[in-house]
């Protein structure tokens, strides 16, 4: 099967693409400009909740003895305390899928946008209490283009305390991986695909245009 795909993946020890031929449907879907916004939103709960399952799939457990109704047993719990930082607005609809798979987890919302002209981001809500309470931070955001607001997401995540952070999103494009593999390569990165090259707008492609405008119908 030919996928116009990045064949760049292996380059980057930080970033995990699915192989996974579900995950590889949907993104199909997603990307096609014929989706609309109301089946964009389902495919990107969908896919999110594909990807939450692969990129937690290191999380540690404890041994806990409990009773089934027929005897005693033993089986695992998770053993961490879970945080989820979804990146305005785009990372809003990755919340709910990821909640589903991870009901503890606490959810805690960061603004950023990135300028047109500039291509830098723009940090424009920060609800991070304090101190950072969770052992783990998974950063959502359907889009790494240039890096450039999951780096800057990464840096405030780490200056809030926390002990470890992996980024989930759609698509990414390899600059966007390289820089955080520059960045921050302490932080893994699980994503859909790795899509080939920005261009000169630093737009990913093939990609699939705008993720927060194609969910939100806005743009
Ligand atoms: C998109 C996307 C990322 C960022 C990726 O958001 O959701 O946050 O751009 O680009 P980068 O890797 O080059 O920083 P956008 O700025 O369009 O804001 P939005 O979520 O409000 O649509």
């Amino acid at each position: 099967m030919s996928l116009p795909l990045s064949s760049r993946a292996s380059e980057f020890p930080n970033l995990h693409p699915s192989s996974h031929p579900l995950v590889i449907h949907n993104l199909t879907e997603l990307t096609d400009e014929r989706t609309s916004s109301r089946a964009f939103r389902v495919l990107v709960r969908r896919l999110t909740t594909l990807l939450i399952y692969e990129a937690t799939a290191g999380l540690p457990l404890v041994d806990t003895s409990y009773r089934t109704p027929m005897e005693s047993t033993t089986g695992g719990r998770l053993a961490q305390r879970i945080g989820l930082v979804p990146i305005l607005r785009a990372g809003l609809g990755m919340v709910e899928p990821a909640l589903d798979a991870l009901p503890d987890a606490e959810v805690w919302h960061l603004g950023l946008y990135r300028d047109e002209e500039t291509k830098q981001p723009v940090s424009y809500y920060n609800r991070l209490p304090e101190r950072c309470p969770d052992d783990h931070v998974i950063i959502l955001d359907p889009m790494l283009a240039t890096g450039g607001s999951a780096s800057d997401a990464v840096d405030v995540v780490k200056a809030w305390g926390a002990p470890s952070i992996s980024f989930v999103g759609l698509i990414a494009a390899p600059e966007g991986v390289s820089r955080m593999l520059v960045r921050h390569p302490d932080v893994p990165i699980f994503v859909a695909a790795l899509h080939r090259q920005l261009n000169a707008q630093a737009f990913i492609l093939p990609g699939l245009g705008d993720a927060g405008d194609r969910q939100f119908g806005t743009g």
